[in-house]
């Protein structure tokens, strides 16, 4: 359709039909049962409304999908269909690593393509819309929803980002493509105390500079929609705060997309005291420009009396209705409702041999060796392995927001070896539980993912594994150890204050360590994790995440040395949990404890604990090594309009080639405001043969120095710089220059 004629067919709309294009419900609606992704109630819509319902919220699978549209078009007047939305956050079927590993990948072009798999996968089951990517930037390890976002740097974030979205939406093509929705706009990932969906707070100099550039950069990569966050923004909620959404987002950055709520938001501003009732909130949002509201019934029962009573102009309601017509002409619903929706097209495309190759592939480049004294890894060819632990041989390898994985394709720890390596090297137990009984209780139930009951149930049970897995690490050259977070415990209301491994595995593997000749612990898990206490237990230890469908070839293809590890960290591990949050890039204070003149009592640090992290942004180790030397800054003066060029030679002087994450932070040492110690500004993924020396350019330009000035103007200020080029936010090499303009 073009312009004019969907400007007809708005025209054309009753009220109820113009409010149905801004109601999303969920499968119960629709007689296909709901996934619970979100707390269910009674939302009190009519029978009509549900008719004129404009969106569907998680409810796929090409017969289901085709069967409801067909039911709504046969009904509907204007024949206008219906938009099936869905969480499909980092794979459908084929499941991928967790965005936090993806991050840790460091290539963008990898996770691209992740997503061009994704996006086919999912339109074959009749998906059109995908609540993704996740862009909070987020430092705060106790909050459960870091699993979901590449990490703590808004640089990084944002280039992620981009790629995501093109990723998802490509060129539209139907059948291949989805349109992407970037969340949780804004500043979800910052809440106090690291509690979910608690109160956000910061200036709005720190949520230019750090919080927002990732949402912009989906935003300028074409996204078409943005889904409002749960939290305030300036004492706001999101949803009401028509400064973040009209001003900053519509106005000031040009988006002319749909703005849709998170589940139940605009509800929710009665709970967060913002409005009186249902009318009130529907009233706050919509004059907020919020298009969709996803499952309440305040714009279905409230968008008219709110109209009638002139406290929403007809123009408001319009504009969002356009918006939405817009979005479905843009996936060219009105000239295929299914838009490649077929059961045999998801039959041949769920966990294609393609789509677990690069499922594999993502979770060997998103895996972070943290530790390998001695080169325990990779394992000596001959070994005796004795693999134990609860996530030895087990298929929740997925995590949380994997809501579709298919959990029966995931290839566990046990096979992979099993199909490398015969009963006389390769041994497994499961020697504990995941958790305690009483952790269990509280967990929930998530999407299709319910907590499952414990296995190992009497004490008898226990001990048996216990002496299993002891005479296995008296067998064995190398005790494996598969430890980490049930999938419950990170992810949305995944909240949590203790951030060490669970209590009954340490107690555990402190019991069967004194038997082991070598260990290496692998651990899967949605957050960074304080491992200070099992760190120097261990010879070795391998952060897996949750690595996906394919994680189990991925870890031991690491393992045996059949791939080489070289997942750098997105985000800081704190050394205790008293640190969080806890970020590479902060800002020096008026005391900082290494350079300041005052006694070391009177600067800023714990008395406890040092203030850096256990293992820094950036940070992972690699099979080969690398030196770093000769960095050079072609002009140590850069002017307005030109560039500089700063290079630096990588050497890998072992035997064994491999990829090197080149990272570049830059520092503006004087501000009108107070700057960063360091802010990543670039990086580039270089591999390097055995023995091979590589030089490696960055261009260096006046946009790269751009901050909010005092004034909040986004510019760079004059004045000298430091550079870090290196292989971590804390090993590199240093240079200096100077910007005039
Ligand atoms: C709530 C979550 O915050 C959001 O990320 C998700 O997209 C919606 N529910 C829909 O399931």
């Amino acid at each position: 359709m073009n312009d004019t004629q969907l400007l007809e067919l708005l025209n054309s709309l009753s009220v109820e039909e113009k409010v149905g294009q801004l109601i999303q419900l969920s499968g119960e609606f629709f007689n296909t049962g709901a996934m619970a992704v979100g707390p269910m109630q009674k939302l009190g819509i009519s029978e009509e409304m549900v008719q004129q319902t404009g969106s569907v919220l998680n409810v796929l699978g090409a017969d289901k999908v085709i069967q409801i549209q067909q039911e709504y078009l046969e009904k509907s007047r204007h024949k206008i269909p219906l938009l099936f939305m869905a969480d499909i956050v980092y794979g459908y079927k084929t499941v991928f690593p967790i965005p936090l590993a993806l991050g840790g990948s460091w290539d963008p072009d990898l996770v691209k393509r992740c997503n061009q798999i994704t996006a086919k996968e999912a339109c074959a089951a009749g998906a059109h819309v995908t609540f993704a990517p996740m862009v909070d930037v987020v430092r705060d390890a106790r909050w459960g929803r870091c699993m979901e976002s590449t990490g703590e740097d808004t640089y990084l974030n944002s280039v992620f980002a981009k790629a995501m979205v093109e990723g998802f939406q490509g060129d539209f093509t139907p059948g291949e493509s989805l349109a992407s929705c970037v969340k949780h706009y804004a500043a979800y990932g910052a809440p106090e105390g690291g509690r979910d969906y608690n109160t956000v707070d910061m200036s709005e100099r720190r949520l230019r500079e750090e919080y927002l550039p990732p949402y912009r950069a989906a935003v300028d990569a074409g996204c078409e929609l943005v889904m409002t966050s749960f939290n305030t923004v300036d004492e706001i909620p999101a949803t009401a705060n028509s400064w973040l959404m009209d001003e900053v987002l519509r106005q000031e950055w040009g988006f002319d997309g749909v703005l849709i709520t998170d589940y139940a938001a605009i509800a929710e501003l009665v709970a967060h005291g913002v409005a009186e009732d249902d009318q009130d909130a529907a009233r706050l949002a919509m004059n907020a420009s919020v298009d969709i509201d996803m499952k309440t019934s305040c714009y279905a029962n409230q968008l008219r009396p709110l109209l009638e009573e002139g406290k929403i102009s007809p123009q408001k309601l319009d504009e969002a209705v356009l918006r939405v017509l817009k979005l479905k002409n843009r996936l060219g619903l009105f000239e295929d409702p299914f838009r490649g929706a077929s059961v045999m097209r998801e039959q041949e495309l769920n966990n294609s041999m393609e789509s677990k190759a690069l499922s594999r592939q993502a979770a060997i480049e998103s895996l972070v060796l943290l530790q390998n004294a001695n080169d325990t890894l990779p394992l000596s060819k001959g070994s005796k392995i004795a693999l134990i632990g609860p996530y030895a041989d087990n298929q929740d390898l997925n995590g949380l927001w994997a809501v579709y994985g298919d959990k029966s394709q995931v290839v566990t720890l046990k096979t992979a070896f099993e199909e490398m390596l015969s009963s006389e090297y390769f041994q497994c137990t499961q020697g504990c539980e995941l958790l305690d009984s009483h952790s269990y209780e509280g967990l929930g139930d998530f999407g299709f993912f319910t907590k499952e009951q414990t296995s190992l149930n009497s004490d008898e049970d226990k001990e048996r594994e216990l002496n299993q897995a002891i005479e296995l690490a008296k067998w064995a050259d190398v005790v494996i150890f598969a430890m980490g977070e049930h999938t419950l415990q990170s992810g949305e209301a995944g909240s949590r204050t203790d951030l060490s491994l669970p209590s009954i595995q340490t107690a555990f593997m402190e019991q069967v360590l004194p038997w082991a000749k070598k260990s290496v612990l692998l651990l899967f898990n949605g957050r960074p994790l304080v491992l200070t206490d099992v760190q120097d237990k261990v010879d070795a230890i391998l952060e897996c995440w949750f690595p996906g469908t394919e994680g189990g070839h991925a870890i031991v293809d690491l393992l045996m040395g059949h791939a080489n590890p070289s997942g750098r960290l997105t985000m800081s591990f704190p050394y205790t949990v008293g640190q969080v949050p806890i970020y590479y890039n902060g800002f020096s204070t008026g005391r900082p404890p290494k350079t300041s003149t005052h006694s070391v009592r009177f600067t800023s640090r714990y008395l406890d604990a040092p203030n850096e992290p256990l293992y820094p942004f950036g940070y992972g180790l690699s099979y080969h090594t690398a030196e770093y030397s000769k960095l050079e800054i072609s002009n140590s003066v850069l002017r307005s309009g030109e560039s500089t060029e700063a290079t630096i030679e990588v050497h890998n002087p072992s035997a064994v080639g491999g990829d090197e994450v080149v990272q570049l932070y830059i520092r503006d040492k004087v501000g009108s405001v107070v700057r960063p110690v360091k802010e990543l500004r670039g990086f580039q993924k270089v591999h390097l043969q055995a023995g091979e020396s590589r030089t490696v350019t960055f261009t260096i330009t006046e946009d790269l120095l751009k901050f909010h000035t005092k004034e909040m103007e986004f510019e760079a200020e004059e004045g000298d710089f430091e550079l870090y080029i290196g292989k971590s936010s804390e090993e590199y090499l240093t240079a200096a220059f100077r910007l005039e303009k």
